[in-house]
């Protein structure tokens, strides 16, 4: 188990005592000393690793007698969030929730700590950023009750943890990563060493304590801040706040959990009162398409290794005068050159004569081809003026034959519309789908003439 000699320790200058006193014998400060569980230095804990310290026993244990942690799960009863982290908070674990500023950071996991703490588990919040007073202000807005939250505004890890050690809490939260430093190292919060430093120390405490934490990191652009990236590796599981500006909705996905799936996704819709999950996304895509959808297609695409549906907006027009416009935002301009050639082509639809809009919905920017599917059911539907099944979506390359290639990592998109609740797709005939999920109903197109039919129908 863990050590549970205590020591003191200096809040300003790092220096350690073995007893309490007044003024702090090194930095001549006052009242700053800390007790806090005796920590070796970061060197000497080279090369052991975050089991052996948990345990602190190195003998070999047969694994069937090693108690497993799902047991040990604790439900926020905020299921999205649950779902996401793979059925709940691992006691002991730490988990990174990264962002950029403004996105939700804050007040989700002020939600998940009054959802703790109404079930009588304590939770204990942490803010370098926020002042008591603010954070107040965001507990009475959101719809949890989270006045018997305890709170604290501290940006010394050391006391931080000085802190969570006596007042054990199940769930410890530290908002964020960039604001809490360390006075053992130089260098101002925010900076690599200190971040890394604050973060192998949390980790260390939470496995020591068993006490879950969650450590915020915002994504900077600037740089000037170590951002999430630099702390992934350290932390057990990793989770993504995304959204747009212009759009309410919230997706929160894990990118990284020692347990659980990753690309697990969790949408939320920001209220004036906290985060609202939305248990049925799809109701939110479907909420946003017009009732006609003509010239709208569904497209789950990869973002790097992580599956984002897209809504493809297209809209078709007699050309006025001269030629044919052009337009495409988010979209390649060359590409949608390329499809309309083989749409006419292929399935005689006379483009020549219209004037082409194409829109990624939400400020996406799509490049991979497994669009294409998609963008061309958008570009037929408002040619032909037919609405596209708002239940369906659409995955596949075409080739300049108007045949339709696979696409990679295919079962991982159809999870994902699923997930989303889309319960048809439109998928390249020869593609094989043995992992697809029940809940959708596969439709084979070979062709741009086969979609066209499909379409027409
Ligand atoms: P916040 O959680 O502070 O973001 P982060 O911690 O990631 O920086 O959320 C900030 C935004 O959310 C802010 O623009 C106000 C908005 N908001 C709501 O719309 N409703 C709410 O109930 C709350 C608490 C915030
Ligand atoms: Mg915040």
């Amino acid at each position: 188990m863990a050590r549970t000699t205590t020591t003191f320790f200096c809040t300003e200058c790092g220096n350690e005592t073995p007893r309490w006193q007044g003024q702090c014998p090194a930095c001549r400060a006052w009242n700053t000393l800390a007790e806090e569980p005796s920590q070796r230095s970061p060197r000497e804990k080279k090369g052991r690793t975050a089991a052996s310290q948990a345990t602190g026993d190195l003998s070999p244990v047969r694994l069937r007698d090693v108690a497993t942690t799902d047991a040990d799960r604790i439900r926020t009863g905020i299921e999205e969030f649950d779902f996401v982290l793979g059925g709940g908070i691992v006691a002991g674990s730490l988990t990174l929730v990264g962002g950029e500023p403004g996105i939700g950071k804050s007040t989700i996991l002020l939600q998940v700590a009054a959802r703790l703490q109404a079930r009588n588990l304590d939770a204990l919040y942490v803010s370098g950023e926020e002042s008591a007073a603010q954070v107040r202000m965001r507990a009475d807005r959101i719809s949890e009750d989270a006045a018997s939250v305890s709170f604290l505004a501290e940006t010394d890890i050391d006391a931080i943890l000085t802190h969570a050690a006596k007042l054990r809490p199940a769930v410890l939260f530290v908002d964020s990563i960039q604001t809490v430093h360390t006075g053992d190292l130089d260098g101002a919060p925010g900076n690599v060493s200190q971040v890394r430093e604050c973060a192998a120390r949390i980790q260390r405490f939470a496995k020591e304590n068993a006490i879950a934490v969650f450590v915020v990191g915002h994504v900077t652009k600037d740089g000037s801040v170590a951002g999430p990236r630099t702390l992934e590796h350290i932390v057990d599981t990793v989770l993504y706040f995304e959204g747009t500006s212009t759009l309410d909705h919230r997706i929160l996905r894990a990118t990284r959990n020692r347990f659980g799936s990753v690309d697990e996704i969790g949408v939320f819709r920001m209220r004036s009162d906290g985060l609202e999950a939305v248990t049925n996304p799809s109701e939110l895509f479907l909420s946003e398409r017009s009732e006609a959808s003509s010239g709208s297609a569904v497209a789950p695409t990869l973002e790097g290794s992580r599956p984002l549906l897209v809504e493809v907006q297209a809209l078709c027009t007699k050309t006025s005068y001269g030629a044919p416009q052009r337009v495409a935002t988010g979209f390649d301009r060359q590409r949608l050159a390329l499809l309309l050639a083989v749409l006419e082509k292929r399935a005689g639809v006379p483009f020549g004569q219209l004037d082409v809009f194409l829109n990624i919905a939400g400020g996406v920017r799509v490049t991979e081809t497994a669009v294409d599917l998609a963008v061309a059911a958008a570009l037929l539907s408002s040619a032909l003026d037919r609405d596209v099944p708002a239940e369906a979506t659409f995955v596949g390359e075409l080739g300049l034959g108007g045949e339709l290639r696979g696409v990679s990592q295919l079962e991982r998109r159809l999870a994902e519309a699923a997930r989303m609740g889309f319960t048809r797709a439109f998928v390249p005939e020869r593609a094989r789908t043995p992992g697809a999920p029940d809940s959708l109903r596969l439709v084979p197109i070979a062709n741009v003439k086969a979609l066209f039919q499909e379409l027409r129908a």
